[in-house]
């Protein structure tokens, strides 16, 4: 296999020391131990050897797909592993594994990803469990039969001995669908989209790249958002990231905000989405992306009780990695002066980021982990949202570590034998931890009626214009009004 750095596969990266603390106590105040090893493991056996992970199969009782696999599988991949995934918009998995004739030629690989802890892709650590919406762990005895199934040579066994909820996920998963012109939020209040198709050229592999979508000219009020989605239009859309609407990876639901919870869209005039496109280069592989971005605002006369305000905790851009540092990280502080929620986390780093963590430091000393990501991954990058939002106290303080592994341990990095400062392209490095809080004693804001808090408006307007001012940019005109066509393209 070719190694490209810049296309390091993600699915051959392993944390060998965040294996060995899972499940230690130990782990949870680990500041960014965990050793990303190049694992370029070519087969099952070296792989499975290397995390212990027993083989059990005897033939004669190994497990088949249709009594033993189908409900693992329906429950923890079907979701992004089917024809028409859980899509926006073209960005899904790339095969499906909704059937035994689908999956039966994938089962060595699904053994060693699942055995490796890459798939499904969910990075925070174990003991974080019912903390986030939308986790994907995957269970210890779960893998083991994926991996027994695989080791006996993939048995179909006989459909009939599939389990009567296994079916019932499998046909709910597969039901979720979209037409093109749908969107999972429902019907959208604004809709943003690019005129004319992006291009991405023959020869290009990986591209980071901030478009601006231009916002119509009668835009002129700040909206509150109750809903945003994202959608690529594109298969070679790896995620998208944008102001004020997050991110979106494969298998990552549109953001609805809880009742009464709502984020400001102030009146810029262009809106910037980081898009990252990744393909193989060649010949024939050039493909023009229409991405687009909806939202859905609350009415005049609607209450508002929470103003969702989005604080970037930045290490700063004095920083620089060390040429071949294993492990550099810095911490940045965000004190609360009032009571606040805290709604949702997203870590943010570039190429050499490995590890992420939040800690809570209430008053009393007391240091409470938020969140801790042992292996951070580029490619997976995400707004982590708390089932129920995070209390913190008045005096608390909110503390964001990332770390980065610059050393050629790092199948990330693009260059090990340089000092790296901080900068906007992927090849240079960003610490920021993007929080999404809001004060926990409610408010009583009309829509429509009641004027918006100054401060509210200039930090939202001023955090949109940056983000549309990335260094790099391309301005795609215009803006496609509702309903106007807008192909997926199925390059
Ligand atoms: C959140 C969506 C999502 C879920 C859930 C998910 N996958 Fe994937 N999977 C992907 C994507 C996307 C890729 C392509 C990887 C890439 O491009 O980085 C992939 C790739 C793979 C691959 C190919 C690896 C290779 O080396 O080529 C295998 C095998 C796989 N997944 C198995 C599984 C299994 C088994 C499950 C459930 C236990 C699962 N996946 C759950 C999104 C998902």
């Amino acid at each position: 296999m070719q190694r490209d750095p810049r296309r390091r596969p993600p699915l051959f990266r392993t944390t060998v020391g965040t294996i060995a603390c899972i499940g230690l106590a130990g782990c949870a105040t680990a500041t960014g131990e965990g050793i990303v090893q190049d694992a370029f493991v070519s087969s099952l056996n070296s792989a499975s050897g290397a995390t212990e992970v027993p083989i059990t199969a005897a033939s004669t009782n190994a497990p088949t797909y249709y009594a033993n696999v189908l409900p693992i599988v329906a429950e923890n991949c079907v979701d992004c592993h089917q024809p028409q995934g859980k899509n926006l918009g073209g960005m899904i998995a790339p095969f499906s594994l909704a059937s035994y004739e689908e999956a039966e030629p994938w089962a060595r690989v699904m053994a060693l990803r699942v055995t490796e802890g890459v798939m499904p892709p969910w990075h925070p650590h174990p003991m974080h469990k019912g903390t986030f919406v939308g986790e994907r762990y995957l269970a210890e005895e779960d893998k083991q039969t994926i991996v027994a199934w695989a080791e006996a040579g993939a048995p179909a066994g006989d459909p009939v001995d599939t389990p009567e909820h296994a079916k019932e996920t499998l046909a709910k998963a597969l039901e979720q669908t979209l037409t093109d012109r749908e969107w999972w939020i429902g019907e959208p209040d604004l809709v943003l989209g690019f005129a004319e198709p992006y291009r991405v050229e023959d020869d290009i592999r990986d591209l980071n790249v901030t478009v601006n979508l231009q916002v119509p000219e009668d835009f002129t009020e700040p909206r509150w958002i109750k809903a945003n989605e994202m959608r690529a239009g594109s298969r070679n859309v790896h995620h998208i990231c944008g102001e004020p609407f997050g991110c979106i990876t494969p298998g990552w639901d549109p953001y609805v905000y809880p009742e009464g919870f709502a984020m400001l869209l102030p009146p810029v005039k262009e809106i910037g989405l980081g898009m990252h496109y990744n393909k193989q280069p060649g010949e024939g592989t050039a493909f023009g992306d229409q991405s687009r971005a909806a939202a859905i605002f609350y009415d005049e006369g609607e209450t508002i009780r929470h103003i969702v305000r989005r604080a970037v905790l930045s290490v700063g851009e004095d920083f620089v990695i060390p040429a071949g540092h294993p492990s550099f990280s810095i911490t940045h502080e965000f004190e609360f002066d009032e009571e606040s929620l805290i709604l949702s986390l997203t870590p943010h780093m570039h190429f050499r980021g490995i590890t992420a963590k939040y800690e809570l430091l209430y008053p009393d000393g007391t240091l409470e982990l938020l969140l801790w990501v042992p292996r951070w991954d580029f490619e997976w990058q995400r707004m982590y949202v708390f089932e129920e939002p995070k209390r913190a106290p008045a005096g608390s303080k909110l503390l964001w570590t990332p770390t980065w592994d610059n050393s050629a341990d790092n199948t990330y990095n693009p260059d090990p034998t340089i000092d790296v400062p901080y900068g906007l392209p992927t090849e240079m490095e960003m610490g920021n931890g993007w929080m999404d809080w809001t004060i926990a004693e409610p408010i009583e804001h009309v829509v429509g009626r009641d004027p918006i808090p100054q401060d509210v408006l200039d930090e939202a307007t001023k955090r949109l214009d940056e983000r549309a001012s990335a260094a790099g940019r391309r301005v795609i005109d215009n803006v496609l009004e509702e309903g106007t066509e807008s192909g997926v393209d199925d390059h």
